[in-house]
């Protein structure tokens, strides 16, 4: 099929969740996409911080393919050699002990508030747990991760919401503790983020939430479904600073672009589930645990998260000498190669811009532009980036 009759057949037949830009990819190679017609991309949204190590990266290609020859799926009755192996790499590398495999990073987020209300009524002997969340977070858009994303506008039409949920701002940590009740059983928390608008916290935020948790036994959740797998410069965001979790989601770059999401864990904490307590037809499949196993290994390298740095140092650079000749940057924030930056123009038109000139990158929020290119982007990429930035931009 060319291009127009992807389009042509996707709007005729795909449930209208998404709206779209006129463009179908059909193949990619590192950072670069092509569309249906042959035209090439810079991809400086890699699937929305999925593929951090941009598209087809051979020895992923080649972790999959072998997998594939060997065994797609068996059920989780059974164990298995990858799930096993990913798992025990998971947890080599954070402060976590058990990992609970899933598909995506709602599944994760789900099995996280099923595991806080556990702690909550075992351990707290509450009742009705609660869980503090953040005003603009994003933890997914199935009913419990919709009720635990503060924003109105993912909920609007879905109630009755889960309840057990209560809303604090973001980046405010006497909003935090002045919400904590005898119902409270955990804080849930994105290290920077990223659906909200990219937003980074004070550098004292994850441990002064630490603090807080600890002071009132609370557990702290961090959902780094977007900023984990090297997205800000370290595997997992919360290694910026001294506030380990004791639940973390993952998801988008766990499996480079294969889906596959991850609920890790302190063994205390995981132990509250047991045998038939929660449960995924395909989570940790063969397939997906191969996959990202092989990731995990290419990203846990001071090649990747150095160039990760080095290249999200350069952007915001970059970005911040053009807000001197275009005024309408309003700001520019991020954390390694998770990079926003405010607009005081539409930024659906600076998208769309950008996308006639053979560049991918994407809105987040309400006003602000998000790049968040594979980690293995080039300088020259960047450059690539601001120059055709530089000629959209009013
Ligand atoms: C922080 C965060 N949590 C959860 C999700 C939901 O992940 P998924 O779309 O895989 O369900 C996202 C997706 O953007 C996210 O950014």
């Amino acid at each position: 099929m060319n291009s127009k009759e992807i389009m042509a057949a996707s709007e005729a037949h795909v449930a209208p969740t998404y709206r779209r830009y006129p463009v179908a990819l059909v193949r990619g190679a590192g950072t670069r996409v092509w569309d249906a017609d042959g035209r090439e991309y810079l991809d400086f949204l890699a699937g929305i911080a999925v593929c951090n190590l941009g598209h087809c990266h051979p020895e992923v290609v080649r972790a999959l393919q072998e997998q594939a020859a060997r065994l797609f799926h068996v059920s989780n009755l059974y164990y298995m050699e990858p799930q096993a192996r990913l798992a025990a790499m998971l947890t080599a590398r954070s402060f976590a002990d058990r990992v609970f495999f899933c598909n995506s990073g709602a599944e994760a987020n789900e099995a996280a508030i099923k595991l806080a209300r556990l702690y909550g009524r075992q351990v707290l002997g509450q009742p009705a747990p609660e869980i503090i969340t953040m005003r603009r977070s994003f933890h997914g858009r199935t009913m419990a991760t919709l009720s635990a994303t503060g924003q109105e506008k993912i909920q609007a039409g879905y109630d009755p919401l889960l309840g057990g949920f209560r809303y604090v701002p973001y980046d405010d940590l006497p909003a935090v503790a002045a919400a904590v009740s005898d119902r409270t059983c955990a804080v849930m928390v994105e290290p920077v983020q990223g659906e909200g608008g990219v937003v980074v916290p004070a550098p004292d935020y994850l441990a002064g939430l630490r603090r807080l948790c600890d002071e009132r036994r609370l557990l702290l959740i961090l959902d780094e479904v977007q900023t984990g797998m090297g997205r800000t410069g370290r595997l997992f965001a919360y290694q910026h600073s001294d506030a380990a979790p004791e639940v973390m989601t993952l998801a988008k770059g766990l499996g480079g672009g294969f889906p596959i999401g991850a609920m890790l864990a302190t063994a205390t904490v995981a132990a509250l589930f047991g045998p038939g307590t929660h449960a995924s037809t395909f989570g940790g499949n063969p397939l997906a645990c191969s996959t990202a196993a092989r990731v995990l290994e290419l990203i846990d390298t001071e090649e990747i998260l150095g160039n990760c740095r080095r290249q999200g140092e350069r952007l915001r650079r970059g970005l911040r000498e053009l807000a001197g000749r275009h005024a309408c940057i309003r700001e520019v924030r991020g954390l390694g190669l998770m990079v926003g930056a405010d607009l005081e123009v539409p930024v659906a038109e600076v998208v769309s811009g950008c996308l006639e000139k053979g560049v991918l990158v994407g809105p987040a929020g309400t006003d602000t532009l998000r790049l968040t290119p594979p980690l293995n982007v080039t300088a020259a990429d960047v450059d690539i980036l601001l120059s055709v930035l530089d000629e959209v931009l009013p």
